[in-house]
């Protein structure tokens, strides 16, 4: 990108799903799963991909920096706090990408000041210096967030903005991490920092909004109005809390209603948001509410007589945009058994999977399975099936056979062989459903103790042979897991989404996140 698109009306779209997103109670994403969402987000033709926290733990920093390797046409970004350690470890895991991006933070309201980091504001300052400075000795491209923006002085924070450009910040954000401003206030902070500080109009001023009050997209939108170029988003809007601005809800609003935000523009695939969309809430089991704009369910759904009146004359009457413009008509392709491994392939690449032989040989097998049960084949069942099998793959307990038995008579029955890297488990329960019985069966078998917080069960497509996908979410040694599960069978697609789960306990504790670092 050139530095004229970037302080033109092109808006860098900076996807933080990975870090950010991955904050979510219970999004935790296995290594596999990273790396096939960071492929789905390079397809979706994202700017920036904040790709984790390297010195969170080792297999954040692994993650980081895999996904360095492979992204091209992008830029690969590491989280890290203002100290040396943080940095360092952010720039070995970010060297190998074509772009590399160090991004490094640190509060500069006086609520974070006094209670959390304990730091004077003086004492701020040089940090932000020292740190944005050694940064530099890693990377050219440099950003800098002071947490907290939205709730510090003003003045301050224009201070602190001041120093982070000196010392060679090429990107500043200006975070509103607890999700409390509004789109006026915001629009007049990002308007007094170009006014005030020293040397921001040869960088990209950056916005990062948190939902809190459900006014992230607006926010964002509001700040681009007044200036901003980077916007830091997350696929279905996923994050700490109420989550980040949605990239799908920032995206189409500058191609609907650009004109309004200064002509601005993103180069994102716009038909490929739902297929990224379904693709991360599988991978995370965080469901998409129906309602959701551009990608629920509902979205282009139209139920009155009078709406649907409407559309039969003339699509214009009741949608501002096309649900093929977005994806949702691109997801009906369709296979059958008879597609062969080519059509497969092509198919997979077309949804935006991309996998190696090793990969594409066993989910080939498995949609063979699929093809003989079920009549047709669609893009929305092989985002399913290969997210179900990326799952899986890792080390963890693998299902080998089971059994159910209900009826009227008594409770339900159940049994199962387990596959673990000990050999073989096996267990028995007894339940009031044959879905409950055999989670029975899985503990007795696994021996791990949790509790299940939430259970869901979707169809992947309409129609009776539906596959069923089940997600979970259980907590245990005070941690929070979800596991996804797929099968034309919903009592095995629970089985399958609960070992996914238990895989990820007996693996270990999930990366600590951000706010568990800073305390
Ligand atoms: O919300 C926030 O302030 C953050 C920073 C680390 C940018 O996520
Ligand atoms: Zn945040």
């Amino acid at each position: 990108m050139t530095d004229a698109e970037v302080r033109g009306e092109r808006i860098v779209v900076f996807d933080t799903t990975l870090r950010d997103g991955e904050q979510s109670p219970g999004a935790t994403l296995t290594a596999d799963e990273k790396l096939e969402v960071a492929d789905a987000l390079v397809q979706l033709g994202v700017d920036v991909i904040e790709a984790g926290f390297p010195a969170a733990s080792p297999g954040d920093f692994e993650a980081v920096r895999a996904i360095a390797e492979r992204a091209k046409g992008t830029t690969v970004a590491g989280l890290a706090r203002a100290i040396e350690g943080d940095i360092e470890r952010a720039a070995q895991a970010v060297k190998g990408a074509e772009s590399p991006r160090i991004h490094t933070f640190i509060s500069s309201s006086d609520i974070h000041l006094t209670h959390q980091i304990r730091m004077s504001r003086e004492d701020v300052l040089e940090r932000v210096t020292a740190s944005v400075a050694y940064a530099k000795k890693f990377t050219s491209d440099v950003e800098f967030s002071a947490m907290d923006a939205t709730r510090s002085d003003h003045e301050y924070l224009a201070r602190v903005f001041g120093r982070a450009i000196a010392a060679g910040a090429t990107t500043i954000n200006v975070p509103d991490t607890v999700g409390y401003t509004t789109p006026g206030e915001f629009a007049a902070l990002i308007a007094f920092l170009r006014d005030r500080v020293p040397g921001i109009n040869d960088v990209v001023i950056s916005v990062h909004c948190h939902d809190d009050l459900g006014m992230a997209t607006a926010n964002t939108l509001a700040a681009i109005g007044a200036g901003a170029r980077q916007a830091e988003v997350t696929i279905n809007g996923i994050g700490e809390r109420a989550g980040n601005t949605s990239l799908e809800e920032l995206v189409m609003a500058l191609a609907i209603r650009g004109a309004e935000f200064g002509g601005a523009t993103t180069r994102v695939e716009t038909e490929r948001l739902v297929p990224t969309s379904r693709l991360v809430s599988t991978l995370t089991g965080l469901q998409v509410q129906a309602n959701k704009a551009i990608v629920g369910a509902n979205a282009f759904a139209h139920e009155s007589g009078i709406h649907q009146d409407g559309m039969l004359k003339n699509r214009t009457t009741f949608e501002i945009m096309s649900p093929t413009d977005v994806g949702w008509e691109g997801t009906k392709l369709v296979l059958g058994k008879h597609s062969g491994r080519a059509g497969f392939r092509s198919t997979l690449a077309e949804v935006g999977l991309r996998l190696d032989d090793d990969q594409l040989n066993a989910a080939y097998q498995r949609f063979l399975v699929l093809a003989d049960r079920k009549k047709s084949v669609t893009a929305a069942d092989l985002v399913a099936l290969v997210s179900d099998y990326l799952g899986a793959a890792e080390d963890g307990f693998e299902l080998v056979r089971w059994n159910a038995s209900i009826g009227s008579a008594g409770p339900a029955t159940a049994s199962v062989v387990l596959r673990s890297g000990v050999g073989d488990l096996v267990g028995d329960g007894e339940g009031n459903g044959a879905v409950n019985a055999l989670l029975q069966a899985i503990d007795a078998a696994t021996g791990l103790e949790c509790e299940l917080e939430n259970y869901q069960v979707e169809a992947v497509t309409p129609g009776e042979d539906a596959q069923g996908q089940v997600t979970v979410r259980i907590r245990a040694n005070e941690r929070v897991f979800s596991g996804h599960g797929l099968a034309t069978d919903v009592v095995e697609a629970s089985a399958r989404a609960y070992l996914a789960a238990l895989s990820k306990v007996e693996r270990g504790a999930p990366a600590a996140t951000v706010s568990d670092q800073l305390v």
